[in-house]
């Protein structure tokens, strides 16, 4: 059957149709310290900050050697969904592409998102002492829902992956740019096949 016809474009995720204030682009770079750690530091840092953080949750932003505290927080407990091993090689060593074995549907995403069930449903158990499903948007669940979906990975693209030693001016390097340190790649810059000059 799905031969018979012409292959699917594809097309905006929700939070990017124009009728919702996106850009209308399917062609996303998703960039977890730009897209991510702004709504979580809005609305959740308040109880999920650094001193003693609601049920053990620290969802503040500061650079670690890979990521970022909450990053590293929502992946090792899995909290966003379960994760695809080949992208968790930093927790469970470098396991390659082990992605073979089959899955029944809806088992990766949002509707495996302990996180995405928070934010949405009432009558969720860890909502009787703080009700979580009214902080957000719907905006911004759907900004959440297409990270997600996508494997929540913290880079969109291989470029501008840095060690957290470039985080700072290099003496010995004038001509380096801190600002460069892990920023959001374009799309065109992202799909290129040469990196761009401001990645190392
Ligand atoms: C008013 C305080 C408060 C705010 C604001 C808040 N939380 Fe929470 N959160 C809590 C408390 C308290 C718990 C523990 C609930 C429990 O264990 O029953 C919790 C638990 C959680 C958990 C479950 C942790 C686990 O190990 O199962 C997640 C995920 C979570 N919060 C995410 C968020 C996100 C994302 C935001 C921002 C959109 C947020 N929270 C905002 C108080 C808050």
């Amino acid at each position: 059957m799905a031969l018979r016809r012409a292959p699917s474009l594809p097309q905006p995720q929700p939070c990017d149709r124009v009728e919702n204030g996106g850009d209308g682009l399917p062609g996303q770079v998703i960039h977890y310290p730009t897209d991510i750690q702004p709504i979580l530091d809005a609305k959740c840092v308040s109880c999920h900050g650094a001193e003693k953080p609601a049920g053990g949750l620290r969802l503040t932003g500061e650079t670690t050697l890979y990521y970022s505290t909450s990053y590293e927080e929502l992946a090792r407990k899995e909290l966003a969904g379960p994760i695809i091993p080949e992208f968790t090689s930093f927790l469970h060593g470098d396991r390659g592409n082990y992605n073979g074995a089959y899955l029944p549907p809806r088992s990766l995403g949002s509707p495996k998102s302990t996180l995405l069930e928070l934010l949405t449903v009432r009558d969720h158990p860890k909502n009787a002492q703080d009700d979580h499903s009214a902080l957000l948007t719907e905006m911004e669940v759907m900004v959440l829902a297409r990270w997600i979906d996508s494997n929540y990975q913290f880079y969109g693209t291989y470029f501008g992956r840095h060690h957290a030693q470039w985080v700072n001016a290099d003496p010995n390097n004038p001509a380096y740019q801190p600002a460069d340190f892990r920023r959001k790649a374009t799309f065109a810059e992202a799909v290129d096949f040469l990196a761009p000059a401001w990645h190392r």
